[in-house]
């Protein structure tokens, strides 16, 4: 585990509205806290790989799904999740947490191009390519034997 990825996301580890994120299942036995985890990590190493913000491609990876809902459950009024979620995530981050414009940007533009709101910084784009990478890799199951490999099972539990 890199020290610096926790470093840049020690504040949100330490919130309630974060922890809360182990309550929810994401993708198959993937719960949202472990999916936000993974998807930080990878954004991290990713946008230092590249020479780009690290500590906001962690940060905005970590809040990128902030909501607290089972997305799976249909319910009126509540606006498709693909569109509306990334908004609501962005919400609940905003009321909690200092964000820089790349971290709300990151958060709100993480579901492109399948809801129209566009990156608009490279650590957007790091982000939103790694939320699918991860995804993919969750329903293959293959998540958990990469976090417990990282050293970050033990963040998640
Ligand atoms: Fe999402
Ligand atoms: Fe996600």
């Amino acid at each position: 585990m890199e020290q610096e990825f926790v470093e840049d996301i020690r504040e949100l580890l330490a919130s309630d509205a974060v922890q809360r994120l182990k309550n929810y299942p994401h993708h198959k036995r993937v719960t949202r806290f472990e999916h936000s985890l993974y998807v930080a990590y990878r954004s991290y190493r990713l946008a230092k790989w590249l020479g780009w913000d690290s500590a906001a491609a962690a940060r905005g990876g970590m809040l990128h799904d902030l909501f607290f809902y089972d997305w799976r459950v249909k319910v009126p009024g509540r606006g498709w999740h693909v569109t509306a979620h990334p908004r609501q995530a962005l919400r609940e981050a905003q009321s909690r947490f200092p964000l820089s414009a790349v971290e709300r940007d990151i958060i709100v533009t993480h579901m492109w191009p399948l809801a129209p709101a566009r990156p608009h910084y490279r650590e957007s784009y790091a982000v939103m390519l790694m939320d699918k990478y991860c995804a993919v890799m969750e329903c293959l199951s293959l998540s958990k034997k990469k976090l417990r490999r990282l050293g970050l099972a033990k963040l998640a539990i």
